[in-house]
């Protein structure tokens, strides 16, 4: 009986449960097992690791969070990383590996085909909605949701108290989250981390509607952008990929704009409630989707591959095409958003 590993990796994604429950709903069709390494990558590199028979199946797609756990290990940033995750590989018995992942853990399964031919085929997943070779990826629809259903919350608090209200969303480099939440938030302005503006033309917008006789205003800001000319950081530390803590944009803007303005502001960071709680039913149904394609893709041996969503077509891809260059907002959409500010 043909073994398949699948692993969890990076920030934690709304639909992850629901891309296993599909894993080990086609291996059982398909007459496989499935073991679920835990940790994301740390679990290879510790042969730690659980078997999934198909009763865990049951249910799990309507679960938030990921039964493997996650983590952001990088086995390319340890002593023999790599030559450990392909010697657990073979220890553990397995045929094959799944990993669910981002930019980051793709990039790794990427790397163990192309240094090992190691037989890995990959899931897209991120809030974030940034990955190239793919139409969008779970997760993102949750949290767009979470992320909207705030702004219209906070809307009512900052009518009461005619107050501009600054909401932070997660988006490192790319502004998904921050424009489809804004706009279907209708927030009077959105700053995305691919389009530069200045606190002074988000102040005059603020100040164009104020003289109209607006009292509140609500605006999107995504944790990446720079109204300086630096992303702003929770501190100075760095992940095993190099990444640094963002968080604070939002306050920063909050200030300024009261300061130029004189219109008394209040900023709020929606963090980690945008990957919590459970995930919608587009992400359960692309997850189950991805996770039967990812193990029809390893049936087929087609090594080095990415599920992908194109259209309503899910079909595999070559994960080269997948990682090393983020797909950000194309500018025309933004235009498109920037008629409602
Ligand atoms: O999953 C991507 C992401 O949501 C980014 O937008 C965010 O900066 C990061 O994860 C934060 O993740 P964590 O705090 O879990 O490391």
């Amino acid at each position: 009986m043909k073994k398949i590993g699948i692993l969890t990796g990076g920030g934690d994604a709304p639909g992850l449960n629901a891309v296993i429950a599909g894993v080990i709903a086609q291996a059982k069709a398909d007459g496989a097992s499935v073991l679920g390494i835990l940790r994301g990558w740390a679990g290879l590199l510790e042969k730690d690791a659980v078997v999934l028979d198909p009763s865990r199946a049951e249910g799990l797609a309507t679960r938030g969070g990921t039964i493997l756990f996650s983590s952001r290990t990088n086995p390319y940033k340890k002593p023999n990383g790599p030559q450990t995750a392909r010697d657990n590989f073979a220890a553990l018995g397995l045929d094959a590996l799944i990993a669910c992942g981002g930019d980051d853990t793709l990039g790794v399964a990427r790397k163990l085909y192309d240094d090992f031919k190691l037989p890995v085929v990959g899931v897209p997943k991120t809030i974030d909605n940034d990955l190239s070779g793919t139409d969008r990826t779970f997760g993102f629809d949750t949290a767009v949701n979470i992320a909207m259903r705030a702004i219209d919350d906070l809307r009512v608090t900052a009518e009461s108290h005619r107050r501009i209200m600054v909401v932070e969303v997660m988006g490192r480099h790319a502004g998904w989250i921050a424009l489809w939440a804004g706009m279907a938030a209708a927030a009077d302005v959105t700053i995305i981390p691919e389009v530069k503006m200045s606190v002074a033309e988000i102040a005059a917008i603020l100040k164009r509607k104020k003289d109209l006789g607006r009292t509140s205003a609500m605006v999107v800001v995504a944790e990446g952008v720079e109204l300086t000319d630096a992303m702003v950081t929770q501190d100075k530390s760095t992940d095993a990929f190099g990444h640094v803590k963002l968080g604070g944009v939002g306050k920063q803007l909050e200030q300024e704009l009261e300061k130029a303005l004189k219109w008394e502001a209040r900023s709020v960071i929606l963090g980690h409630l945008q990957r919590g709680g459970a995930p919608s039913a587009l992400d359960r149904v692309i997850g189950l989707r991805f996770g039967l394609a990812a193990a029809g893709l390893v049936r087929e041996k087609k090594w080095g591959q990415m599920v992908s969503l194109k259209g309503n077509e899910v079909v595999g891809v070559s994960l080269t095409e997948a990682v090393g260059k983020l797909r950000t907002v194309p500018p025309a959409f933004y235009e498109e958003a920037r008629l409602f500010f």
